[in-house]
């Protein structure tokens, strides 16, 4: 009798689990990692609400993101002064003015070696590791013509990119620490360690 038992107790324990098991499996069906599961219960699903990039059929099957009104910015941005006006961003004041701290030109550094090393070359003579693959050529950074630009010239190259270099706004940001200003900074200190040519 007592042996009767533990076999039922087994076999009712092992049919558990495999029920659990399955439920598990059931539970966790999804095509892939990028989808939801399978929901059973859909009603949480469908919802009235409008998904931010959807049709808005109320307003006539229009987006339903609204356009910002006119010169609204978004927080935590500060449009750029001169992205419509290269000539003007000569006149750009540079924060970090004669500032050749350790400090910032280490902050410079950072971002010339990640940013602009790779064409401009890691101390400004146009030798980066792509440059020879290039039909139009960067500027040597060291050259008398390179020195005698404004700050505020590099500043916008930087910003707003240059003929066929594309702009590194996006990479360094315009922040407190003025990081863009930074690498401005450093490449007037190539231009000082480098031989005038
Ligand atoms: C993908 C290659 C590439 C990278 C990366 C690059 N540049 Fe350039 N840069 C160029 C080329 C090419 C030119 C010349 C553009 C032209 O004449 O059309 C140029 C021009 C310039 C000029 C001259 C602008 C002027 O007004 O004449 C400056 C200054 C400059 N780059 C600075 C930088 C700095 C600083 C960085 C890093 C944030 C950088 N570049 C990253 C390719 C690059």
């Amino acid at each position: 009798m007592k042996n009767l038992i533990t076999t039922l107790n087994s076999k009712s324990a092992s049919a558990l689990t495999g029920v659990c098991a399955l439920a598990f499996m059931i539970a966790g069906c999804n095509a892939s990692k990028n989808q939801t599961n399978i929901e059973l219960n859909q009603n949480m699903m469908d919802q009235v609400s409008i998904k931010s990039q959807d049709w808005d059929p109320a307003q006539g099957d229009v987006v339903q993101m609204r356009t910002p009104p006119a010169h609204t910015v978004s927080r935590g941005h500060t449009p750029y002064k001169y992205a419509t006006d290269p000539a003007g961003a000569d006149n750009d004041v540079n924060p970090l003015a004669g500032d050749m701290s350790p400090e910032t030109l280490t902050m410079g550094r950072v971002q010339y070696d990640i940013y602009c090393a790779l064409c401009h070359g890691a101390a400004g003579h146009n030798d980066g590791s792509i440059t020879p693959h290039m039909p139009i050529k960067p500027r040597v950074l060291v050259s008398d013509e390179a020195r005698a630009y404004k700050d505020g010239r590099i500043h916008y190259a930087i910003v707003m990119g240059k003929g066929v270099m594309g702009s590194y706004g996006g990479q360094i940001p315009a922040d407190e620490k003025h990081t863009r200003w930074a690498v401005v900074n450093y490449v007037r200190s190539l231009q000082k360690q480098s031989v005038s040519k």
